[in-house]
């Protein structure tokens, strides 16, 4: 094992950096005054970050990830309602998973896990079936490392006078999402991603009007976005205990991602560290299994090499004593491994983790790797 702790090369939670951490080391009373001032400014910059405008306000809530995309369909769309799921990838099945089991229609609309989905087919569905209020679309489906087009399913979605709710999980904070300007209904995210802040909360970016509108729809007590916003605006908490930890580490995280330049300056150094990842594996032989032109920065998907000295567990635990914890594949149609490029890494980082995964492949025996 090496001396420092392991670099997560994940998609959340990720690595984050030494002052993330400090934040932590202090107790909150989630009704003082001191720790309602911390919540409304991770709000305000949260807004910030989304470019979004006064209509919009920031509702953040308890628990993973998961948990903000089911307050955020329970509560937005109606008991009566139906959406649109637009799926290339677990994800996109899961928010599909979400709408049946709390109970609201939806149409699926899937594609393979290297395709996105078709503006004009989405357009096409639209036109069909007026019953349909919602889309839901998948920003950068983590699932391969997909990136869907948002601005081209945004203007369609905004034609035909539907609501666009974006999960932006692994995206928010590293590549930019103008939610004003493109009329998004809702964009979801979580702290532990491309904000690099540790796991615990998420946050749903929504139109007050929405929310408004929107109460009593929520099949739920806990994740009811609408009853969480309305009391948060009145005591300036939140509807139960919250992760104080967390958010006292939001707050530092997001410091820490403006003095960085904001989003564009954190989306470059990703997609630094990606070149640097797909470069390196790519001159050992390892190729990304999705074609460059659809790749996100965000988490690159790599081909297994073919050669029976290759088994995923080996290569993940050498490389875990390397100081490096990579990810499993998460594709159905292909043998994969993932290394995410979020949280503290730098290029310099990306080139550790490639002279590391050749000295590991060399120990295996793997010669022979995947065809180009
Ligand atoms: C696009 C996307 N949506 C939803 C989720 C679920 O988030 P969590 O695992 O925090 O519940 C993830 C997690 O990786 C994700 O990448």
């Amino acid at each position: 094992m090496t001396a420092r702790d392991p670099y997560l090369l994940t998609p959340g939670p990720a690595t984050t950096a030494a002052a993330t951490k400090t934040a932590m080391l202090r107790d909150w009373g989630s009704w003082d005054g001191d720790f309602k001032a911390i919540t409304a400014r991770v709000r305000d910059r949260l807004l910030a970050v989304a470019e979004a405008d006064d209509d919009y306000t920031c509702v953040p809530i308890q628990g993973s990830g998961t948990f903000a995309v089911e307050a955020a369909l329970g509560t937005l769309v109606p008991a009566g309602g139906k959406a649109l799921v637009l799926a290339n990838g677990a994800y996109g099945k899961r928010a599909a998973e979400t709408m049946a089991r709390i109970g609201r229609d939806f149409e699926l609309y899937a594609t393979a896990e290297d395709t996105p989905p078709d503006p004009a087919e989405v357009d096409r569905i639209l036109a069909a079936d007026p019953a349909i209020g919602h889309v839901l679309l998948i920003h950068c489906e983590t699932t391969s490392g997909i990136l869907n087009p948002l601005e081209a399913i945004a203007r369609v979605v905004s034609a035909r006078g539907r609501a666009l709710i974006l999960d932006a999980m692994s995206t928010f904070g590293a590549l930019p999402i103008a939610t004003a300007a493109l009329g998004i209904a809702a964009v979801i995210s979580s702290a532990n991603k491309c904000l690099e802040g540790v796991p615990g909360m998420g946050f749903v970016i929504a139109r007050k009007a929405d929310l408004k509108a929107a109460a009593g729809n929520a099949h739920s007590l806990s994740l009811d976005l609408a009853d969480q916003w309305s009391y948060m605006e009145k005591s300036g908490q939140w509807r139960f205990t919250p992760p104080t930890h967390v958010v006292a580490a939001l707050d530092v995280a997001l410091d820490l991602h403006a003095a960085e330049g904001g989003t564009a300056a954190r989306g470059a150094r990703y997609a630094a560290n990606h070149r640097a990842v797909v470069d390196g594996l790519r001159a050992l032989g390892i190729e990304p299994h999705i074609p460059d032109a659809l790749q996100s920065p965000i988490i690159v998907t790599f081909r297994c090499p073919e050669d029976p000295a290759f088994a995923f567990q080996p290569f993940y635990d050498r490389l875990k004593a390397e100081g490096f914890i990579i990810y499993p594949g998460k594709m159905t149609a292909a043998e994969t491994f993932r290394i995410g490029c979020i949280g503290t890494l730098t290029p310099a980082v990306m080139d550790e983790v490639v002279a590391a995964v050749g000295r590991v492949l060399a120990a295996l025996g793997v010669a022979r790797r995947n065809a180009a």
